[in-house]
């Protein structure tokens, strides 16, 4: 027997015990004739005592030699401490050692492992296995742990039936670029790694499982971001005959769930805004409705006056910033610099201080008297001490500009709280969106997404119009799930490729298996996937979901403790036959 207890668990009444404990030393401290030395496991701290009194002078002289992150066996009585640390549960006692065991010694870490470390980012993923021995990253996993047993036990008392899909599969376009693994078997051909289990889940569906889900790896080959990794995980689900609504409740109720066994959050209806209005609201599918500062459009009263560069705008609009109407001038060219910054892009920045003696001051009182700006005021919402901030130019554009102006000011304000929870639906996204570089429509969310039955007839004529029957889970400003009906009818998946840019030929051979698996029985059928390390990142408080993955890759998509990815030899690359690819 390695140990009776863990570290965690002595207490005051556990007193007189006779113990056998194991773990790391965090650290010791020796003060000749007696020694404290704390070990740690993963449930906790219990401070061993070494007194030349009472520990036989060999075991001493070993205790003596240990050093930090040592492996150590010891048995000894558990007794009350004369000095009590409150700040952990086993404050109250200490193990007197009779015996130590040296199961492993280690060299001195690269970083000290404690809550506050002084080792730098690269060098705790080199050491990930040390990091994860800290606190903040080892609940970190615990916490992912909790949150994906607790979405089993929901899931699974609805019903739902966890099946494992696939690695090795054929390409399923869900807008990244896949990951590709050579067929040794087959010279010259390839797999791909799913960038979700989509076409596998409605298969299912035709084959009768009626309720899907499954907590899976899945790999986009796209650049990386604080909520995207290269392999991340999914909470994959899917139904049969249930319409848009039911989907909602039941992830609504997932959702409404977690909150409350992991923060005790009742939050009963959760809120639901069309994706227009979203970007209209906030230039934003994923909005964080914590805070306001909703957009107000200006176009009607702030263009034909004699201010060019709001008259040749597409959109003209703004915020109000709550209480900014003290910035300084510094601090507002600041924030005009900020938006010029090339990630952002605006070209300019227009603005107005509410000021308490209900004047108005701006950078264009050139051309708006005090009526024009007050009219800004009213469709910002701004009231006295707030400053109005206004961009303009093509639509979306600014939109977007005018949202990352929002989100920083959000973020430097401390209006976006961690420990506020205000979830979201957006409802009626658009099924297919323009894409500039390859100038034609692309699937919005995948191709497989029923189009709205009353929006069908625009799909020749305006098909950047066609709404689609999906949605997504916004929580705190970011897209934790997203789902929708799929299309259950072969004619109506070919009409689908066509609008897509596909042959009848090239549908055939990408999706022949599901268009022809169609014609056996499909039910109407639909789902959503939650992306399970992001919600436990914004469960968590936070919104960089690597520290919430075991073993993550960094900013250039490398795991940089094992160093993958790497070359391979010679002769492997002969055996998978790339060679041969590449010609063909
Ligand atoms: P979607 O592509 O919206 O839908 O993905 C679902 C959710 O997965 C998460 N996610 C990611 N998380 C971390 N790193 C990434 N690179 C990454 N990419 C996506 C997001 C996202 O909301 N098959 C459909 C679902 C469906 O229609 O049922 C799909 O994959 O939280």
């Amino acid at each position: 027997m390695y140990r009776s207890q863990n570290c965690g668990e002595l207490r005051i009444a556990d007193v007189n015990k006779e113990v056998t404990l194991a773990g790391w030393v965090q650290k010791s401290r020796d003060k000749g004739f007696m020694i404290w030395v704390d070990l740690r496991d993963r449930y906790g701290i219990t401070q061993l005592i070494f007194d030349e009194a009472r520990t036989e002078a060999r075991v001493m002289q070993l205790a003596k030699s240990l050093g930090r992150e040592f492996v150590i066996q010891v048995k000894g009585t558990v007794i009350e401490r004369e000095s009590k640390n409150n700040n952990i549960p086993t404050g109250e006692i200490e193990v007197l050692v009779s015996e130590l065991t040296i199961l492993n010694e280690a060299q001195l870490p690269p970083f000290t492992i404690e809550d506050e470390t002084d080792g730098g980012e690269d060098i705790r993923m080199k050491y990930r296995y040390l990091d994860i021995r800290r606190n903040p990253v080892k609940n970190s996993l615990l916490f992912r742990h909790k949150v994906a047993q607790e979405v089993r036990n929901y899931l699974s008392n609805l019903d739902f039936c966890e099946v494992e899909t696939p690695y090795l599969i054929k390409s399923t376009p869900e807008g990244a670029r896949d990951f590709v693994v050579p067929s040794r078997m087959n010279p010259g051909q390839f797999y791909a790694l799913p960038q979700s289990p989509q076409t596998f889940k409605q298969l299912l569906m035709v084959a009768g499982m009626d309720r899907y889900f499954q907590i899976v790896k899945c790999f986009r080959d796209e650049d990386l971001r604080a909520d995207r990794q290269p392999e991340f995980t999914q909470i994959d689900c899917e139904m049969s005959f249930i319409e848009q609504e039911d989907i909602l409740n039941v992830f609504e109720g997932l959702t409404r769930h977690l909150l409350k066994k992991i923060h005790n959050i009742d939050i009963q209806k959760f809120p639901r805004m069309t994706f227009d209005e979203a970007m209209r609201t906030y230039g934003n599918d994923k909005p964080d409705i914590r805070f306001g500062m909703k957009f107000g459009e200006l176009n009607a009263i702030a263009q034909h006056k004699e201010f060019g560069v709001f008259n040749s705008a597409e959109l003209v609009v703004g915020i109000a910033v709550p209480g900014a109407a003290s910035y300084t001038r510094k601090e507002i060219d600041a924030l005009i610099d900020w938006v010029k910054r090339p990630q952002v892009g605006a070209s300019g920045m227009v603005y107005v201080k509410c000021e308490a003696s209900g004047q108005y001051k701006s950078s264009v009182d050139k051309f708006y008297d005090q009526a024009d700006l007050a009219k800004w005021a009213e469709a910002t919402g701004a009231k006295e001490g707030d400053l109005i901030l206004v961009l303009s130019g093509p639509a979306n554009k600014t939109r977007a500009q005018l949202s990352a102006l929002r989100m920083e000011l959000g973020n430097r304000m401390g209006l976006r709280k961690p420990e506020e929870f205000s979830p979201l639906w957006v409802v009626d996204f658009p099924l297919l969106e323009w894409d500039e570089e390859t100038e034609r429509y692309h699937a919005m969310h995948h191709p497989f997404t029923s189009p709205k039955p009353e929006d069908m007839h625009l799909l020749d004529t305006d098909p950047g119009k066609v709404r689609a029957n999906a949605y997504d889970l916004v929580l705190n400003g970011n897209e934790i799930g997203g789902g929708s009906i799929r299309i259950h009818d072969k004619e109506m998946q070919a009409l689908m490729f066509k609008h897509l840019g596909f042959t009848p030929e090239q549908a055939q051979e990408q999706f022949g298996f599901l268009m022809n698996a169609f014609q056996y029985g499909a039910p109407p059928h639909g789902g959503l996937a939650f992306g399970l390390d992001r919600l436990v990142a914004i469960l968590g408080g936070q919104e960089t979901i690597r520290d919430f993955i075991a073993f993550p890759k960094n900013n250039s998509g490398r795991d940089v403790m094992i160093d993958a990815p790497a070359p391979v030899d010679q002769a492997q690359l002969e055996e998978l036959s790339l060679a041969l690819a590449l010609k063909a």
